[in-house]
């Protein structure tokens, strides 16, 4: 049970923080959405003629929204008992992978597509992008093998707790930071940043794009790092949870 003054916190702090953290979310799904369809990009979105358009667009729904939701669950869904979360948890890091290995596979089309082929993660963007799907990846095999598959002594998960912990936020502020590298690179490339602003309409979706991402990040990471905002224990399941920096 939460007590009265958790209970408090949680609807004048988390609960109002949480609906504008999903505003900004989904404003940047709209925009990314708006940019790369058919009036504002070549092609649209076409996955045989124009595969590139897809890259963006499921980069941000799966690294940024699904994530930064999945990474919030134990706080957004406290009256829900533990082992549920723990699913809705997986569950939201699976699609968000699906979506990041959908949006890899249409850069890596691209480049392969392109009339001469293109090397393959020339940029820094690229070698971020790649680095983070990778940790992503490890991330999700461990916490599945520690905390879903529970096979291992508790004394080894409650080792492991707090590196999940760091990690699952380094991984999420990584994909933050190669999605506002990959919107960067791609205005430069259209050259939407220099010169004259015949391009106004783009150059500044692209720019709240980028404002409307960093903000969701933000908010995640502060409702994330705030004590008051932790699930409460739950002596029945939670044996994992000795400490209130060790809850997961
Ligand atoms: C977390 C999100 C993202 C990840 C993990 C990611 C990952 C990658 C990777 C691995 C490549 C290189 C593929 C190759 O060389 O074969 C790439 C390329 C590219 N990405 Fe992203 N990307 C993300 C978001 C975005 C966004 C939001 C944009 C915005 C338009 C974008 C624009 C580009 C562009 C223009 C390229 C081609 C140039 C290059 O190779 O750097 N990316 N991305």
């Amino acid at each position: 049970m939460l007590s009265v003054t958790r209970r408090a916190s949680f609807l004048l702090g988390y609960n109002p923080l949480w609906v504008f953290a999903q505003l900004l979310g989904l404003l940047a799904l709209i925009l990314i959405g708006i940019l790369f369809d058919k009036k504002h990009t070549a092609g649209g979105y076409n996955w045989k003629t124009s595969p590139f358009n897809y890259h963006p667009l499921m980069m941000t729904i799966g690294l940024l929204f699904c994530y930064g939701n999945a990474i919030l669950s134990y706080r957004t869904l406290t009256r829900v008992p533990k082992f549920t979360v723990k699913l809705v948890h997986a569950c939201l890091l699976v699609l968000s992978l699906i979506f990041a290995l959908v949006g890899l596979t249409a850069i890596i089309r691209v480049k392969n597509e392109s009339k001469p082929p293109s090397s393959h993660f020339m940029s820094l963007h690229a070698w971020m992008g790649l680095i983070t799907i990778i940790l992503f990846v490890f991330q999700w095999i461990f916490g599945f093998c520690c905390f879903l598959f529970p096979t291992l002594s508790l004394e080894i998960r409650q080792l492991y707790m707090p590196s999940h912990r760091l990690w699952g936020k380094t991984i999420f502020s990584m994909a933050l930071i190669t999605i506002l590298m990959g919107i960067t690179e791609a205005g430069a490339f259209e050259a939407f940043f220099v010169g004259q602003d015949a391009n106004r309409s783009v150059r500044l979706m692209m720019i709240f794009f980028g404002l409307f991402t960093a903000g969701f990040g933000f908010i995640v990471n502060y409702l994330l790092e705030k004590n008051d905002f932790q699930r409460p224990s739950d002596p029945d399941n939670d044996s994992l949870n000795n400490n209130n920096n060790n809850k997961k």
